[in-house]
């Protein structure tokens, strides 16, 4: 039997958002966005809508947005919003998902979205109540750790964290290590916690790849039963409110590890390559992906 995984690519928000110096042309971001779907991806974060001041690079989310959902209207595509105003222009703009975060963190929490986790909990109640027919996932940011606050233990306290939000009608979260300080055993230990507690949600992980890490912890994650991996194109990535935010697990390296393993990733590993080169021709210079094995033509099945 084909074993599947579900490959979110995320590059398009979290590899672009980490680019401070220059803004990447609006028509370069969708170019990049369609050679990605046309190397098979299937689900994709490929904006936000945020504030301009916090993120500069994204204040051309809603011309991405109008590019990408005229082509490709039947597309898994969906944007990161922080709040009830981000949610507006979204659902406006035509999008039936989006991407709601909060961290576990009380201090990256206010240093990303400025709120407490009450003020987060209140925010993600008001976006399900004003728009019912919107697909809110969350993204549960530090889940293993924090910039400011350091590494966590304890998984009962991820378990816990998430069980005002499956109460306020939670279907998927995906569980982010937003600074790549997580270690297998921990992946493991917070997976399992979490699917015992609450074995109906679509579970995803997000993996930065800070200690070369990003590999084995998503690898980990799939052996305890995620249904969800995310990743970005050429490795690029990083919050700029989490100092010391390296690059995300590269996209050619999952699909490259993947295809081989004989999962039915649907991407084709020759296209996503060709894709990661284009890319960092494109944005050449300001290139944040350490992580980057673009040049290696590893040959390969798929
Ligand atoms: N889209 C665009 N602009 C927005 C916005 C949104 N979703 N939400 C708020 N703004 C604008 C406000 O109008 C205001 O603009 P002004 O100063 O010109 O009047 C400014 O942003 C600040 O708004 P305010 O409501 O006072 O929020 P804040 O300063 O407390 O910031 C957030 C809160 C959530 C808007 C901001 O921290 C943010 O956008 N964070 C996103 C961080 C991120 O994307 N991190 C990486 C992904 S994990
Ligand atoms: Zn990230």
């Amino acid at each position: 039997m084909t074993k599947k995984i579900q490959i979110c690519e995320v590059g398009p928000r979290d590899g672009f958002q980490s680019i401070k110096c220059a803004q990447i042309p609006t028509e370069q971001k969708i170019e990049i966005i369609e050679e990605l779907l046309a190397a098979g991806v299937k689900h994709m974060e490929f904006t936000s809508f945020v504030s301009p001041k916090a993120i500069p690079q994204m204040a051309d989310a809603a011309d991405v947005t109008k590019a990408v959902l005229e082509r490709h209207p039947d597309a898994d595509l969906f944007a990161l919003v922080p709040n009830l105003r981000g949610a507006a222009n979204a659902y406006n703009l035509g999008l039936r998902k989006v991407c709601y975060v909060v961290s576990l963190s009380v201090s990256h929490n206010k240093a990303n979205i400025n709120r407490t986790h009450e003020q987060s909990l209140d925010a993600y109640r008001e976006i399900r109540a004003t728009y019912p027919d919107l697909d809110v996932i969350v993204d549960l940011a530090t889940t293993f750790g924090c910039p400011f606050e350091g590494k966590y233990e304890d998984p009962a306290a991820v378990v816990a964290f998430l069980r005002d939000y499956v109460d306020a009608g939670m279907k998927a979260v995906c569980l982010c290590d937003t600074i790549g300080i997580a270690d297998p055993a921990q992946v493991k230990a917070v997976i399992e916690a979490v699917k015992a507690a609450y074995p109906e949600l679509h579970l995803g992980v997000h993996f930065h790849d800070t200690r070369g890490l990003g590999m084995v912890n998503t690898l980990t994650a799939m052996e305890a039963g995620v249904d969800e991996i995310q990743s970005t194109l050429g490795g690029l990535g990083g919050c700029p409110f989490a100092p010391g935010a390296s690059g995300n697990l590269a996209t050619e390296d999952a699909v490259w590890m993947l295809n081989e393993m004989g999962y039915d990733t649907g991407i084709s590993f020759s296209k996503i390559l060709a894709a990661a080169k284009h890319e960092k021709e494109l944005i050449e210079g300001n290139y944040s992906g350490h992580h980057i094995n673009i040049e290696q033509e590893t040959p390969c099945r798929a």
